[in-house]
């Protein structure tokens, strides 16, 4: 598979068209960034912890009969993956309360939320990915009461799936976000699972091992998220 034009450079990542067009390269970049882009670092090694955290998780996911978009690992910071047609949402769940539920309601860090929460936000940027729901998702035609039923139940299987496979390194899965696209005509999980787009805690003492620490200035990013990987078994 041949690399071939840059397509999009996102925040952390960039995505390349190749000689096949059912597959894109995306390249994991040291870069990151917070507050819609108004905190901008480079964290070295970065790039290559999460494309290795991320094809670790993926292949969890496709062992346990979840589809998602990844092919191959290519080099330690790019994977070849199917190339979606991206649905603009981004579906997250919640265990336990922590970030922006936490600032909307009030709640205290840490509360359990039993069942889990599942939330809708709209990918958008410029208006600095807004809470939807499923009804306004439907009206606009961003995707199909059928397809977002889909995406929930994928999602809650991901949390499944994922909490237990944090619980074996004393991680709690506190929170974390997908996003999913459509490959011929099958609901495919994208984007990347890593500790940049999820919340990961220490389960005795509760500290943070994920972006937070990059949110919050608490330092020691990355070797927090290299921590869990190998809590987690991930080959760095
Ligand atoms: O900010 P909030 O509490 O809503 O985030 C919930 C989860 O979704 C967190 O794990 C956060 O890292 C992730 N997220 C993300 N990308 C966004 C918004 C949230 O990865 N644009």
């Amino acid at each position: 598979m041949q690399k071939q034009q840059l397509l999009y450079k996102g925040k952390a990542k960039s995505v390349y068209e190749t000689d096949d067009s059912d597959f894109l390269i995306l390249h994991f970049r040291d870069d990151t960034s917070a507050f819609n882009g108004e905190r901008v670092a480079q964290l070295a090694r970065k790039g290559q912890v999460n494309n290795r955290f991320n094809a670790f998780i993926m292949q969890k996911l496709a062992d346990a009969g979840i589809e998602t978009h990844f092919e191959k690992q290519l080099s330690d910071d790019e994977v070849l993956v199917k190339r979606l047609q991206m649905i603009p949402v981004e579906c997250v769940v919640r265990n336990y309360a922590a970030g922006s539920l936490v600032r909307r309601l009030g709640l205290q860090e840490g509360q359990t939320l039993n069942p889990p929460t599942f939330e809708l936000f709209y990918k958008d940027d410029a208006l600095g990915d807004p809470m939807v729901n499923e009804s306004l998702a439907v009206s606009l035609g961003w995707a199909t009461q059928e397809q977002l039923n889909e995406m929930k139940t994928l999602t809650h299987r991901v949390n499944d799936v994922l909490s237990e496979l944090f619980a074996q390194g004393d991680l709690m899965l506190v929170d974390f976000k997908l996003e999913f696209g459509v490959f011929h005509h099958r609901i495919v999980l994208g984007d990347e699972f890593s500790p940049d787009g999820c919340r990961i805690w220490d389960k005795a003492t509760k500290k943070k091992l994920d972006k937070d620490r990059f949110r919050q200035s608490l330092g020691d990013v990355i070797e927090a998220y290299e921590e869990v990987a190998n809590r987690i078994g991930v080959p760095l």
